[in-house]
């Protein structure tokens, strides 16, 4: 579907200068004023309300997880966030400004990764470098330089010279990221960063992003993998059908799944009954997996399971492991909204809409 007359016109060209100066307003910016604002964020697409109230705050320097599932309303949040989609009513600011009122100060102070690769699939890496940190404005010698640094952060620079159509999934994606940090920004908004790749690429872009927040950039990104928030997300709002149905730290939004379990593996079947008797000590209900040699009850955290562990070694029982396992952010995600977050509602909208419209509008940055 493609935005309405509604939405802001495209990004800007800028020169350098005048986003070193923004840059140098965010930096002396009062420390306590958060980078990004989101109060009451109302989109409505006809009679549909994608987003349905959203606030949040995020202070400088951390990182905002929006977990969702499927149709949530993640893109067309940061898509307001960013400049390119007007809120039907509620405000935004990131660092400071707001995204009607001022929307090319805002922009000069963010960078964007969409939930589609934005780069140009017959350019080399080093190529989009050249062209798009041209568009931004800046200049040819520091643009060497700083593609050089960006090429090695992301471990592109065997790929440089190659066309990004040759590129992985993974391999796409940092230089996808590589180029929207090519104006510094104080604020990145990454939509879905890691969606579609391995296991690997996922760890390294994490180590990427981690790196950018030691750095001081400011975060909020979209995800529908809760290990992921879990791993990035200073605080955490879950968001489903438009709605924000929980925000926390990702261990306040545990807490709010329940209490943790003590699991127990005895390492003789025959022990399995005098397990259960000390573990009742306990007074929780013991559940018992004869077949996994597995025992676990509710537990109130560490004191429990050391208690547990010295009664289990005074009596001469062996186990095979001890420990506590604490619930998951699925488990958060299912308590709340009665269905995974693999089992949201269904998008009948396909990406590449939303997408591609963001890649033109970009593209023309
Ligand atoms: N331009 C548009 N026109 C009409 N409806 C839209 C438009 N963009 C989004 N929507 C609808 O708004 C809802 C939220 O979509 P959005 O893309 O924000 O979800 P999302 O959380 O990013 O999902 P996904 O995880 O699939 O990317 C969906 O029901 C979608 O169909
Ligand atoms: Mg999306």
């Amino acid at each position: 579907m493609t935005p309405s007359s509604h939405d802001q016109p495209p990004i800007g060209r800028k020169t350098h200068r005048t986003v070193s100066v923004a840059d140098r307003k965010v930096a002396t910016m009062n420390d306590s004023s958060p980078a990004l604002e989101a109060i009451d964020l109302v989109k409505n697409f006809g009679e549909q309300t994608a987003v349905d109230g959203v606030s949040f705050s995020v202070p400088a320097g951390s990182v905002l997880g929006l977990l969702g599932p499927n149709g949530a309303g993640k893109t067309t949040t940061v898509r307001m966030m960013t400049t390119l989609s007007l809120p039907t009513s509620g405000t935004a600011r990131v660092a400071g400004h707001d995204v009607v009122s001022h929307p090319e100060l805002v922009r000069r102070n963010m960078g964007l990764t969409g939930q589609a690769a934005t780069v140009d699939e017959l350019l080399t890496g080093r190529e989009n470098i050249r062209l798009i940190g041209g568009l931004y404005g800046v200049g040819k010698r520091d643009l060497k330089k700083l593609g050089d640094q960006l090429l090695e952060q992301f471990s592109l620079t065997d790929a440089a010279d190659r066309p990004v159509k040759s590129y992985s999934g993974g391999m796409r994606r940092r230089i996808d990221l590589a180029v929207s940090l090519l104006t510094a920004p104080p604020v990145l908004f990454l939509d879905e960063p890691t969606t579609g790749l391995d296991p690997r690429s996922r760890n390294e872009l994490w180590d990427v992003l981690r790196n950018l927040v030691k750095q001081g950039t400011t975060l909020l990104l979209t995800t529908q993998y809760l290990e992921e928030a879990d791993q990035l997300a200073d605080n955490i709002v879950v968001i489903d059908k438009g709605r924000t149905i929980a925000e926390g730290t990702p261990h306040q939004l545990k807490e709010q799944a329940g209490k943790a379990s003590l699991v127990i593996t005895v390492s003789h079947p025959d022990d399995l009954r005098a397990a259960e008797g000390l573990l009742r000590k306990t007074g929780a209900e013991v559940h018992v997996d004869a077949d996994a040699r597995r025992l676990s009850a509710p537990a109130d955290g560490l004191r429990d399971m050391t208690r547990v562990a010295g009664w289990f070694t005074d009596s001469g029982i062996e186990v095979d492991d001890i420990g506590l396992s604490r619930p998951s952010l699925d488990d958060v995600f299912l308590s709340l909204t009665g269905h995974t977050a693999e089992d949201g509602p269904g998008d009948d909208r396909s990406d590449d809409d939303t997408d591609s419209d963001i890649t033109a509008r970009e593209a023309s940055a």
